[in-house]
């Protein structure tokens, strides 16, 4: 079905600096340079993302905007102005300074989307730590690989996310504190053994710190994700990436100074750093933080309350709402909304044209990925909006699709999608991998892993991975991740996981298994290990459904065929199955 590029009306009319009026002209007038001159940068000449989020907004005369409009899960409301965010956060650099802590040692963050979770981060910046967030509902099992893997020294948890992992703790060597949040004295026995309380060790902190003098070099912050063979990586970023969070926030985001800001992703994930704490506060944006999950009236009465202007949100969640109807939208007034941005998984034609009609402006869907660390291609507010299409390249940013040999192709031909490198956001490890990081650049592109085309005017549109990852509900998961943890029920001898399409999520996680001798396949073991597996991973991440097979089809050189379990499931011509073990 073709859909009608959405016309939009002339957006000129605001006057932010920088932010983009017009796609053609924003090329000639905004560039790195712009943007790195307006941060402030450290007295001692070095960047600091925590400096240029909190401490330069109470420097230059905001210490009283909010920052954080914050619910609990139960309700409850909390307010941070700018300054009691520096407080607070200069308080926790110190906790963690008194602690040992030091530049460039990894520190973790276990938490629901708390306001302590935010300081925890930004006081880890402050000292110069590297900080890797968690998904809350993570299982043991992903923390304790990503824990391992970065050498974290220190952990910042909650009461029963300390109790889910205690059993894995004890494997982490390099693991030294372990830092408990007990909000609002939720849990009435929050401490284990060792473990600090988070209040006690606060109250004693004092307020008066000097940020660590960082470069623009130094690590800031690592989120593990998912790649084609092994476990998740660590993918490392500087404090750099701070200069693009902050100029596409303005530019993919149209972020302006009165703005109120709800980004729905969870911190744990990328999107819940580089756009749920770097861009809005480097642009001193008040943001909304919601602890509670998904709900549509919930979210639409979130947005009528606190009026908010931006929303930055994810198909799977769109979706959802869209399945919920048309009146619980109407039951609210939306009309503060201003700007509506998508990302993380395809946005599909549907949606943004339901968002025209509900909320009276198309969605804007705009595509980055963890390695990038902040938006890359987006529809802007100016721009008219081909539904289904992820927009243009920001400014200053090469994208370009590239054939199997990494050559550029022409436009409407579908290939592998590639940045030019050296844009400010850009990853600069995997985590003790240079191998795998080398990989992913090719002829002087970087090599995303995504396929699209771009059409003859510039806007791309994605076609899908290159690859074996699976994307559930806008969250990368490894098949390899879920098939480590699957051979681990005494019944799996091994197991193959796969995607498969699903209305609201994408796709979900479908794992094929086969057994040890001795074991009977049937409806309870089938329950077994899928219970198993989710309590090992999280509900997000473990499989969907399992399936039965005798033996798993694999490669000559014994690498499981995915493509072909994939192919099989959905009924797809199986393809080349030249390198195919005999059964
Ligand atoms: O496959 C693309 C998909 O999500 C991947 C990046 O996931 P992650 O590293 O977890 O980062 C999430 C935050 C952006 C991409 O390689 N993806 C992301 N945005 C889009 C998308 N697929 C289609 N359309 C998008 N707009």
């Amino acid at each position: 079905m073709d859909f009608e590029e959405i016309k939009k009306p002339d957006q000129n009319q605001f006057t932010v600096k920088s932010n983009i009026k017009n796609y053609d002209d924003s090329y000639e007038k905004s560039s790195w340079d712009e943007i790195y001159s307006e941060l402030d940068w450290l007295p001692g000449g070095g960047l600091n993302k925590a400096y240029e989020c909190i401490d330069r907004h109470v420097k230059n005369g905001l210490g009283e905007k909010i920052a954080i409009l914050w619910e609990g899960k139960n309700g409850e409301e909390e307010i941070y102005t700018f300054k009691q965010l520096k407080d607070l956060t200069d308080k926790f650099a110190n906790v963690l300074n008194s602690l040992g802590v030091k530049l460039g040692d990894r520190i973790f963050v276990f938490m629901d989307r708390l306001p302590e979770c935010y300081i925890a981060v930004f006081g880890g910046l402050k000292i110069g730590a590297v900080v890797g967030p968690l998904f809350s509902a993570f299982g043991p099992d992903p923390v304790k690989d990503r824990m391992e893997d970065a050498g974290a020294k220190l952990l910042v948890t909650q009461p029963e996310l300390r109790r889910k992992i205690s059993n894995m703790l004890g494997d982490l060597n390099d693991l030294q504190n372990i830092i408990v949040v007990n909000k609002d004295n939720r849990d009435n026995n929050p401490l284990i053994e060792q473990d600090l309380s988070y209040e006690e060790l606060m109250e004693k902190s004092s307020s008066d710190f000097s940020i660590a003098n960082t470069s623009q070099y130094d690590y800031s912050i690592m989120h593990y994700t998912s790649g084609t063979t092994g476990k998740p990586k660590g993918a490392v970023h500087r404090h750099q990436a701070i200069v693009q969070q902050y100029a596409t926030g303005k530019w993919a985001l149209d972020f302006h100074h009165d703005d109120i800001y709800w980004c729905t992703a969870d911190p744990g994930w990328v999107t819940g750093t580089s756009y749920g704490m770097f861009a809005p506060w480097s642009n001193g944006i008040t943001q909304v933080i919601y602890e509670g999950g998904f709900s549509a009236s919930k979210w639409y009465s979130i947005i009528e309350k606190y009026k908010v202007s931006v929303w930055y949100t994810a198909p799977t969640a769109i979706r959802m709402l869209m399945k919920s109807g048309e009146k619980p939208v109407k039951q609210h007034d939306l009309s503060t909304l201003r700007f509506i941005g998508s990302v993380g998984e395809p946005l599909n034609p549907e949606a943004v044209i339901w968002g025209n009609k509900n909320f009276e402006q198309p969605i804007h869907d705009n595509w980055w990925q963890t390695e990038t660390g902040a938006i890359m291609c987006a529809n802007y507010a100016s721009m008219n909006v081909r539904p289904g299409s992820m927009g243009k390249p920001i400014p200053g940013i090469e994208l370009a699709i590239l054939d199997k040999d990494f050559n550029p192709l022409p436009p409407n031909k579908s290939g592998l999608l590639a940045v030019k490198p050296g844009w400010p956001s850009q990853f600069h490890a995997y985590w003790n991998n240079s191998e795998r990081y080398n990989s992913r650049f090719k002829k002087s592109w970087y090599i995303t892993g995504d396929e699209a085309l771009m059409d003859e005017d510039g806007y791309f549109w994605f076609q899908g991975r290159s690859d074996d990852v699976i994307n559930t509900a806008g969250h990368l998961v490894s098949p390899f991740e879920v098939e480590s943890a699957l051979i681990e029920h005494p019944a799996v001898a091994e197991a193959g996981v796969i995607g498969i399409p699903d209305k609201i999520a994408m796709e979900v996680v479908k794992a094929f298994v086969a057994l040890n001798v001795g074991y009977e396949w049937d409806e309870k073991l089938k329950r077994e290990i899928m219970r198993f597996a989710r309590e090992k991973l999280s509900a997000g991440v473990a499989p969907r459904d399992i399936g039965y097979v005798d033996s798993l089809p694999k490669t000559r050189s014994g690498k499981i065929m995915r493509r072909l379990l994939k192919a099989r499931e959905l009924g797809l011509p199986e393809g080349d199955t030249s390198t195919l073990e005999d059964d």
